[in-house]
């Protein structure tokens, strides 16, 4: 873990990191990436963040929008970090296809 100033924090395991800054009262998660997919890297990176923001009793939010050459559309990504326990926090379009979902995490 690496606290890079200005509220800013970046969280690494293995080959997955994410960085984690002050928002709005809590903190909102940015650019979460995996370069060693299907092994829970970024799984185990949204664990410490949860724990972070679980300790300090703050909210934890994050933009759910694919990016990089991943085979996801943003309805996976948005299943992905549901099974996580992120809520969406609009309404889900229909259809596939790209769209930005803000999320939030529940304990
Ligand atoms: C989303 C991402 C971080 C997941 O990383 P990861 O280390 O593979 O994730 P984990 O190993 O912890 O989780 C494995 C799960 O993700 C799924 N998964 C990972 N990459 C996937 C892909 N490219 N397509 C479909 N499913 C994928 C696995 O099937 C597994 O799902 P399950 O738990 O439902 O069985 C990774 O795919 C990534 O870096 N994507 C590109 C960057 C990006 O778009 N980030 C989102 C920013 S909001």
């Amino acid at each position: 873990m690496e606290n890079t100033g200005w509220g800013s924090i970046s969280i690494r395991v293995g080959n997955a990191s994410v960085s984690m800054n002050k928002s709005q009262g809590g903190y909102h998660l940015f650019s979460l990436r995996s370069n060693d997919r299907y092994k829970g890297e970024a799984t185990k990176v949204l664990t410490v963040c949860k724990r972070i923001c679980r300790r300090l009793n703050k909210p934890l939010t994050l933009t759910a929008a694919p990016f990089d050459d991943m085979p996801m559309d943003t309805k996976r990504l948005v299943g992905w970090y549901s099974k996580r326990g992120f809520v969406p926090l609009k309404e889900m379009p229909d259809g596939k296809g790209y769209f930005t979902m803000p999320m939030e995490y529940r304990a």
